[in-house]
């Protein structure tokens, strides 16, 4: 899947990307305002990956409708990002997303830097399943939960949204990180503090999978630095069901899917793996 936050604000740039060899598209965390997020500098390529702070930039829910109908009518399967700051904003949207005919539903509860959504309440577990929980009595179609790796016990907040019956965790969202530069002696980003994503957070996002999967029986999927093949395969023997990717798409290009689903069914020839279930979790040791 193409992971929440890369070339997703429309139709028309999902559409590439599922053109490009992605299974699903997730879109951009949308709330229920339009939001025009921080001012720039916004992103940076920093040496082993990018670190960002958008300021949660969407057009409002009632703004969102004709890209899921657009993808829907091109037969894409997508998942509805959503941000809220309480419960019945998470409501609202996730049943707008299913109206417009999202197939899925990913709650955003780790966003690493915006004040009263994200990590504020994606770091308490009676929030996550109480949100989690009324949104998966509201609407019929899957609930993700993304989860943050900036947590003490990223455990405990996954059995929060497994005691809610989520359908699928997340892990993970990006590392909150911050870059300054030597002759302004100011942090780059204009909102100072940001999230780190690319190859570098990669061994964070398998520590994640690997520690959630092991203790909970909901399905994982995995998302933080892979490029490759072979890191989707780290994942998937870490423990993750399924994976998203998004920086690659800035390293190797659009056709990334395609390049990294390739990859992985080489490595399976040449090792003897027939299904990837085969290797979902086994380095859960
Ligand atoms: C933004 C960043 C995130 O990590 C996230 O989960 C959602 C939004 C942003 O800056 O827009």
């Amino acid at each position: 899947m193409l992971s929440s936050g890369i070339m997703d604000e429309d139709a028309g740039s999902m559409n590439r990307v599922f053109k490009s060899g992605a299974g699903a598209v997730v879109t951009k965390s949308i709330g229920i305002k339009p939001r025009e997020g921080y001012l720039n500098p916004t992103a940076i390529e920093l040496e082993h990956g990018i670190i960002n702070a958008m300021g949660l930039p969407n057009p409002g829910i009632n703004n969102f409708s004709d890209e899921i109908k657009t993808l829907k009518t091109l037969k894409i399967p997508v998942v509805g990002s959503i941000f809220g700051s309480n419960s019945r904003e998470f409501v609202q949207l996730a049943e707008k997303m299913q109206e417009y005919g999202a197939d899925a539903i990913e709650l955003n509860m780790s966003c690493p830097h915006a004040k009263g959504y994200g990590l504020e309440i994606g770091s308490d577990p009676k929030l996550v399943k109480e949100i989690t929980s009324n949104v998966k009595k509201s609407v019929k179609i899957p609930v993700f939960v993304k989860i943050s790796p900036n947590l003490t016990n990223i455990v405990e907040i996954a059995k929060a949204a497994e005691s809610a019956k989520a359908d699928a965790v997340v892990a993970i969202n990006t590392v909150k990180a911050m870059k300054i530069d030597l002759e302004t002696k100011t942090p780059v980003l204009s909102n100072k503090i940001g999230g780190y994503s690319g190859k570098a957070i990669k061994p964070i996002g398998v520590r994640c999978v690997y520690e959630i999967s092991k203790n909970i029986k909901t399905p994982v999927i995995g998302v933080g630095g892979i490029t490759t093949g072979e890191d989707a395969i780290e994942y998937f023997m870490a423990g993750a069901s399924a994976v998203q990717i998004g920086s690659a798409v800035y390293y190797r290009g659009i056709d990334s899917f395609k390049k990294i689903c390739r990859e992985i069914e080489k490595w399976m020839q040449k090792h003897n793996y027939k299904d990837l279930s085969e290797l979902i979790g086994v380095a859960q040791i």
